[in-house]
């Protein structure tokens, strides 16, 4: 039997809490992963769960996964010691019948809890799954500084941070030519966010939380968190130009020039976000 501690799942998760907290990302416990387990990930750790602990309530429902299992990380854990403690930081959670509770199978020991982010990344691994043919397995939120300041100074909305973005690095166009969502500051934690994370999830795979953080996703650990570095690496390039320009661009990538970027690698730029 591979224990989870040993198996590929557990450390392509670990490696991400590990290398989001290098970058600077996870202050303190800033920040919650997930990976929806695959069939035989769960075959293979089946014997290292155990199914004593009771169902929780989450505070909402998505029939669409129900029965799938998790890997969370821990409600006030720190990414920076997940590789120290697994089964301390992180869990496994499986998701009752209805889609609307779960059970801890494995980890979160003494007492631990799943994210307060849950509910959000639940409806978002729903929506992208659908959105994706069932491809969509990591969902990742980090708070990296730069992508949070710009909230403070882009109208909130997808055009605007896309367009933004894409103009800021010229490989953006062809990592995310569908672009990015916004959703406006809200209180974290919960059922309203995780509702509105939902919505933009629909149309993007990547979702800027306001005067927070970010939320991304994709197939693996590689996609997601390389969508985080991404637009992160984006945003960093252009608060330094806002900064060195006082404020003022002196030229950027046309929109021709995003357009051809995406065709170049066989993708085709979302252009309803080209025309606000
Ligand atoms: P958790 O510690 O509950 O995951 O919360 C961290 C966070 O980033 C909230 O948005
Ligand atoms: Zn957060």
């Amino acid at each position: 039997m591979t224990s989870v501690e040993a198996s590929p799942a557990l450390r392509g998760f670990v490696r991400v809490c590990s290398d989001g907290w290098s970058l600077g990302w996870h202050e303190r416990n800033g920040g919650n992963l997930t990976y929806r387990m695959t069939a035989s990930d769960v075959e293979d750790l089946r014997g290292a769960f155990s199914f004593d602990r009771p169902w929780v309530p989450m505070g909402v429902r998505d029939g669409s996964l129900a029965g799938e299992h998790f890997i969370v990380t821990g409600s006030g854990k720190y990414m920076r010691n997940a590789a120290d403690d697994p089964a301390g930081n992180l869990g496994v959670l499986e998701i009752g019948p209805e889609g609307d509770r779960y059970r801890i199978v494995w980890g979160l020991e003494n007492g631990a809890r799943p994210t307060s982010e849950f509910d959000s990344h639940y409806l978002c691994h729903a929506v992208r799954a659908a959105a994706t043919g069932g491809k969509t397995r990591v969902m990742y939120h980090a708070h990296p500084a730069n992508i949070v300041a710009l909230t403070f100074v882009l109208p909130l909305t997808a055009a605007a941070f896309s367009r933004a973005l894409w103009q800021s690095e010229t490989e953006c166009p062809m990592v995310f030519p569908n672009g990015v969502g916004v959703v406006e500051w809200m209180v974290p934690g919960g059922p309203e966010i995780a509702e509105a994370t939902r919505q933009a999830m629909a149309q993007y795979d990547a979702v800027v939380w306001a005067h927070h953080g970010l939320f991304t996703s994709g197939p693996d650990f590689d996609s997601a968190f390389g969508l985080m570095h991404t637009i992160e690496k984006a945003a960093q390039i252009r608060v330094l130009a806002l900064s060195a320009g006082q404020g003022q661009l002196r030229q950027v990538i046309p929109d021709d020039g995003l357009r051809r970027v995406a065709e170049a690698y066989g993708h085709q730029l979302n252009e309803s976000l080209l025309r606000e």
